[in-house]
């Protein structure tokens, strides 16, 4: 008979795969899901910069559920930070089975006005990281034919988006390579889904010095968006868009000229100081 005192079970449980590890956990729609998530009973792994806010998160979610929850502090903005992320995971002891990858920034202005190393901050985060993590993880869950990951892209995924051209361009990278993958990876029981919010009640704008945002239909709180986002990819969807606006916007404006919707979005995101035109 095996002994299953105490230790073991620990041990037993320190090995399993039910952690979602979520990047850009210390806020807004990441600190959502990460609460969505324990009230589901997985174990998390989140992951941000900011120490004092992912300890304040863990404390409060501690205080409701039994579950693992480790911090991960990190910049995932430089060159290698997934494979110091997948380092610290198996020093830890933790196997993902799903990963919601969703730290990202914006930024806001002319494009070539804009600091470059900002914008290429942007890129490695929002495109080159989020990339390498599912490269890292999904041989796992492809092996045990179990898992998922969820991209948190954008609407403005759907069109060009002048004075916030690189970040457009970042989700719309997002969505396409989420919806490929899902495809790819079906077959194997593992799911894929780009998780599309529009405007949302979170810190995003005034992190990405917004000097400008008229979006229709005012914003959307996180809180919404994470619930819109599991119920979706519980149905397995490959794609969500979050309410009904923003699936008729996106709909409509695949029937309209290309260069007419990015005049459009341009008018939505011009900087004050800036008129129409220039
Ligand atoms: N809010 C919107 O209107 C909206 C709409 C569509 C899509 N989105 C997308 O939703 C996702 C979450 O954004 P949010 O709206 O929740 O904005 P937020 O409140 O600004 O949260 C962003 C999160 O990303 C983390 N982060 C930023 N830079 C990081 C870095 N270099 N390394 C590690 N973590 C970093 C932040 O944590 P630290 O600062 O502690 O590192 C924070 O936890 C983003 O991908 C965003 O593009 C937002």
């Amino acid at each position: 008979m095996p002994d299953l005192h105490s230790e073991h079970r620990i041990t037993a449980t320190i090995g399993t795969d039910n952690f979602a590890l979520i990047t850009g956990a210390s806020g807004g729609i990441g600190a959502c899901f990460a609460r969505a998530l324990a009230a589901r009973g997985r174990n998390l792994a989140l992951v941000a910069r900011s120490r004092d806010k992912l300890e304040a998160l863990k404390t409060e979610i501690a205080a409701k559920y039994s579950l693992r929850i480790e911090i991960i502090e990190q910049d995932l903005s430089v060159e290698g930070a997934a494979a110091r992320l997948a380092a610290s995971l198996k020093e830890r002891g933790i196997g993902v089975d799903l990963l919601v990858n969703n730290a990202g920034f914006g930024s806001n202005g002319e494009f070539w006005k804009l600091p470059l190393d900002r914008e290429a901050s942007m890129l490695r985060l929002n495109i080159v990281t989020l990339t390498e993590l599912t490269h890292v993880l999904m041989p796992a869950m492809i092996e045990r034919r179990n898992g998922g990951v969820i991209n948190i892209s954008s609407t403005a995924s759907f069109q060009p988006i002048p004075y916030t051209a690189v970040y457009a361009a970042t989700k719309a990278y997002v969505t396409s390579f989420s919806m490929a993958l899902a495809e790819e990876v079906s077959g194997y029981g593992v799911k894929v889904m780009a998780l599309c919010p529009g405007g949302t009640a979170t810190n995003f704008f005034a992190a990405g010095e917004f000097d400008n945002v008229n979006l229709p239909g005012g914003l959307q709180s996180p809180e919404d968006v994470v619930e819109t986002g599991l119920r979706a990819f519980d149905r397995g969807r490959s794609l969500a868009v979050t309410r009904f606006l923003n699936r008729l916007m996106v709909f409509v404006q695949r029937l309209a000229p290309r260069r007419l919707v990015a005049q459009q979005a341009g008018d939505m995101f011009r900087p004050k100081n800036l008129h129409a035109g220039k």
